[in-house]
């Protein structure tokens, strides 16, 4: 009882202080803690959907790349030039990239057909639709260092005259995505990504506001696909060790000392010009990027072709896939035998894969060299690529 009454007479002290201020002699202000804020973020969309972190973004705008790529971002060879890369407006893209929402029944998306494991392809010879049923006419293509492809067209056909342009292709194509004509078109899938509490977020955090547009959604997503840049295969590492931007050849001529004998023959026959007994493949897939050189014409695969085609970068060929735009190669086996003996005459076949006689050339390599060339082009698979945290799926699914 007593000591109930002191604790009160105590209590009221206190209130009396608060409300007056201090007045005990100790003179010791009193401390009220203020109540902890609601737990809010400023981004409640995207922290409910995603694993990301808007305060920490990753970085796309200055990746660390070796010193055999220093230059090439910027350069000519470089078909983003014009448009910077920046951490918001690509973390934006990847998030388009993996959602299926983008697909007018909520069942694709981008990496449905270019899977990070796959090197950013599709094993399938053609990949299946938004309906399950429907497929591709053409094999889905790998896409890193697709940046480096210098014309910028997209498209193993270069029908999309750049990156930006291809972004929302798929997307309207009556058997990808399904936001066709019929189907409200790139309107409707605006009108979705509006309601989509993440997407106002993310298009502010990209762009200071949070208008959703065509023209910001394209760059976006082209952001994303600029920074998938393969510099961690096998080949790279060793490379890295010769590199010598003082030689006319930057050193992709010398040997490198963590590959085979198979492997580092198969690099001398990928290097070396055919009249110098070699198999000449770098004058169109061109080193460190392996993106295909702007005036490639066709590589002879049917006879009479008058089409010219362009190829992704080789980079990852070695990751199991159909190869070509028909993905008429099941392995890499078979598209050397193609390059070996196999090359068809047409208006459209390139002066390197013709002989001195005009025909199309004949390399007769043999078994062994065939099997190094493969070899070869298996130390471009890039596995650190693969698991890049910058380009996995950002879903919390
Ligand atoms: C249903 C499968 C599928 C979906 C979904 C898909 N793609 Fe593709 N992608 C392909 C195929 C097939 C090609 C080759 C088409 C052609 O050349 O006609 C291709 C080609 C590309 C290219 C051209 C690469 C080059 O080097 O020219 C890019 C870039 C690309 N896709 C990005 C995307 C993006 C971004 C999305 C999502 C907005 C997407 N793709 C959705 C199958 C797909
Ligand atoms: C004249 C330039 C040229 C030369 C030389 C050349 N290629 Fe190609 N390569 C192409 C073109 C163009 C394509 C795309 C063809 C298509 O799909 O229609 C291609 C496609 C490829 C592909 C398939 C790419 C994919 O994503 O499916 C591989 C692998 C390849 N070439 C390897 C080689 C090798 C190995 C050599 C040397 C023996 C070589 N190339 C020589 C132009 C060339």
């Amino acid at each position: 009882m007593t000591r109930g009454l002191s604790l009160a007479v105590f209590l009221v002290a206190i209130v009396g202080c608060s409300d007056t201020g201090p007045t005990s002699v100790t003179d010791t202000p009193i401390v009220v803690t203020p109540p902890p804020p609601p737990a809010a973020t400023p981004f409640p969309g995207i922290t409910a959907a995603l694993t990301l972190d808007p305060t920490q973004l990753l970085n796309y705008a200055t990746p660390t790349l070796p010193a055999h790529y220093a230059g090439l971002i910027g350069s000519l060879t470089d078909n983003g030039r014009t448009a910077p890369v920046t951490n918001a407006g690509a973390t934006l893209g990847r998030v388009l990239f993996y959602d299926r929402q983008l697909s007018i029944n909520g069942t694709k998306s981008c990496a449905s057909c270019h899977a990070q494991a796959s090197g950013f392809s599709d094993p399938a010879r053609f990949s299946v639709g938004f309906d399950g049923v429907g497929v591709t006419t053409a094999h889905s293509m790998r896409l890193a260092n697709t940046r480096f492809y210098e014309p910028g067209t997209m498209f193993w056909d270069r029908r999309a005259a750049t990156v930006e342009a291809q972004a929302t292709e798929p997307i309207i194509n009556a058997v990808e995505m399904g936001f066709d004509a019929a189907h409200g078109g790139l309107d409707s899938l605006l009108r979705r990504m509006r309601s989509l509490a993440y997407y106002p977020e993310l298009f502010q955090l990209a762009y200071g506001d949070s208008t959703i547009t065509t023209d910001r959604l394209q760059r976006a997503v082209a952001q994303y696909v600029r920074s998938i840049i393969s510099t961690g295969s096998r080949w790279d590492t060793g490379y890295a060790a010769v590199f010598n931007p003082g030689l006319p050849d930057r050193g992709v001529n010398q040997a490198i000392a963590s590959f085979t004998a198979q492997e580092n023959r198969g690099r001398e026959l990928y290097f070396t010009p055919p009249p110098q007994g070699g198999a000449g493949c770098s004058a169109c897939h061109v080193a460190p990027t392996f993106a295909l050189v702007a005036n490639s014409l066709s590589n002879g695969l049917d006879a009479g072709e008058t089409r010219i085609f362009k190829s992704p970068s080789l980079k990852n060929s070695g990751v199991p896939g159909p190869f070509m735009h028909d993905g008429r190669f099941a392995t890499l086996e078979e598209v050397v035998q193609h390059y070996d003996n196999g090359i068809q005459n047409g208006p459209a076949l390139d002066q390197r894969l013709r002989g001195p006689n005009g025909q199309p050339l004949r390399l007769n390599l043999g078994p062994g060299d065939r099997a190094a060339l493969v070899a070869f082009l298996r130390t471009l698979t890039d596995t650190q690529l693969a698991v890049d945290p910058r380009f996995t799926d950002p879903f919390r699914r």
